[in-house]
């Protein structure tokens, strides 16, 4: 017998609703024959309580500190596997053959470079155009390159259009760096992996190679891994919309870069090294910072602590801890900053004020850090989120174009602005006269026709 929850409404009416358990054992009630059968629609500001589909791409359980994807807890991808079959294991469900990883590779290696005259749109930014605002411009750009890719029909086009989706925006993403710093755009090398590839684009020059160390690509590696997806957050959200109109692939994950731009979503690994820069730059303590925040007057929060979901611990920023120790030893990087994020994070560890509330490192505190030492500038870090998390959009476009039943999302509301009002002309509406709903006007100025001289053209 299927579970159900009742509902009574204030007239009396009781209806009941179908209950729906996840693999997970997840419980939610289902209220889509809510308005048609009540006339009433739920409200949950920012879908703080709304399941918004179904999903089998990843689970996160926040209160145990669970992250997996397709069913493997992310600890163990980031041991065995790489960015790339992470990615293939998100966008298709299965850990890919040795085979499928060799054909993808292919796939990505050969759609890595740009079309020739499509580099030109580089040139048409301001020298300091922000790169999200040129990565989410040029990857709705690339679909005019490649028209096939706007109905995506097979699965072979499918699997291209995701390599190349995938290749291109690293390939973009390195050349809106070059542009914002003056260098000539460096070409993808068919020779080298994915990560190595990017790190060659960012910093090879044309009379100068770049070779990144094994620590710098494993930590990049683990990074884009962390960042591949998280379910139904802000950006994925917004791609699925999109996707749910039948919009392409291109389309949908250029609005998914926008959506990440904002500093509550992808912006606050940003907001950590702004933050580090600051108190390198004020000359304040660490202990006086952490005092300045326990204070509260200022408003001011350590940045990179704390977690909407994840309450025990962010499995990615112990995971990134590691990776980042591990990178800063390697590298002997001297950056006064580094040492004051490792001074906090043990401050705050071992402070009752973060430990009380369960404030701990989040996967900000530590990317932040790691991208800097890789040479990463600040303005660059989102759009190195935006790269990690491409598989994880992929994936979910996926989802809502393979499923037969996904109707366009279109959520309800309440309005709640003005109810139906007369119309005035802006004579009347100059003499401060209103509608009989809200505000009176003045019975011998209701007659009144405005001027002919202030009547307006239509
Ligand atoms: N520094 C100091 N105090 C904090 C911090 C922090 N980083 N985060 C939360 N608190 C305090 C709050 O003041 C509050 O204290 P109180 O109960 O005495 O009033 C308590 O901890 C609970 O805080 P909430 O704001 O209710 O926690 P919420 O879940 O709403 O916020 C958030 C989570 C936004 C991540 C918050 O911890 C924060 O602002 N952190 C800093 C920004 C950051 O690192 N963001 C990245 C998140 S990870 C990601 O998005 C990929």
């Amino acid at each position: 017998m299927p579970e159900t929850a009742t509902l009574t409404l204030p007239d009396g009416r009781v209806l009941e609703l179908p209950v729906v358990v996840g693999t997970e054992n997840e419980h939610a009630i289902d209220i889509s024959r809510l308005r048609a059968e009540s006339g009433y629609v739920t409200i949950d500001d920012g879908y703080m309580n709304t399941g918004s589909c179904k999903s089998e791409i990843t689970f996160i359980d926040g209160e145990k500190g669970i992250l997996r994807y397709r069913g493997y807890p992310v600890e163990d991808l980031a041991k065995n596997c790489s960015f790339v079959e992470t990615s293939q294991l998100l966008i298709w469900g299965e850990l890919p053959s040795p085979e499928e990883r060799r054909h993808f590779s292919h796939l990505l290696t050969e759609n890595s470079a740009l079309p020739e005259d499509f580099r030109r749109h580089f040139a048409g930014f301001p020298v300091h155009a922000h790169p999200m605002s040129i990565m989410s411009a040029m990857i709705n750009a690339l679909q005019s390159y490649d028209l096939p890719g706007l109905i995506i029909d097979d699965e072979e086009e499918f699997e291209r259009v995701s390599a190349a989706l995938m290749s291109k925006v690293r390939t973009i993403a390195a050349a809106a760096y070059k542009s914002s710093v003056g260098e000539p755009i460096m070409y993808p090398r068919y020779d080298l992996r994915y990560v190595e590839n990017f790190l060659h684009m960012m910093f090879s020059r044309p009379y100068r190679d770049y070779v990144p160390s094994a620590e710098a690509t494993s930590a990049l590696n683990l990074f884009f891994l962390l960042h591949a997806d998280h379910e139904q957050n802000c950006s994925t959200s917004t791609v699925r919309m999109v996707a749910s109109g039948q919009a392409n692939l291109y389309a949908s994950a250029a609005a998914g870069v926008c959506a990440l731009w904002g500093r509550l979503h992808g912006g606050a690994n940003q907001a950590v090294m702004e933050m580090l820069t600051y108190i390198r730059a004020s000359g304040m303590s660490v202990k006086e910072y952490v005092a300045k925040v326990k204070d509260r007057s200022d408003g001011i929060r350590l940045m990179g602590f704390g977690h909407r979901v994840y309450r025990a611990f962010d499995p990615r920023a112990v995971l990134l801890k590691d990776a980042c120790d591990k990178l800063l030893n390697a590298m002997q990087i001297d950056d006064p900053r580094l040492d004051i994020a490792r001074q906090l994070e043990e401050a705050a560890l071992n402070d009752d004020y973060f430990i009380s509330r369960k404030l701990y490192p989040n996967v900000d505190f530590y990317s932040g850090i790691i991208l800097t030492a890789l040479g990463i500038p600040v303005e660059m870090f989102t759009v190195l989120f935006a790269i990690g998390r491409m598989p994880g959009w992929i994936a979910h476009w996926k989802e809502i174009y393979d499923a037969p039943q996904t109707k366009i999302y279109r959520p309800r509301q309440v309005y709640t602005g003005p109810v139906k009002r007369e119309w005035l002309n802006r004579f009347q509406r100059e003499k401060g006269m209103t509608d009989s709903r809200g505000f009176k006007v003045p019975e011998e100025l209701r007659t009144t026709q405005a001027p002919q001289s202030q009547s307006l053209p239509s």
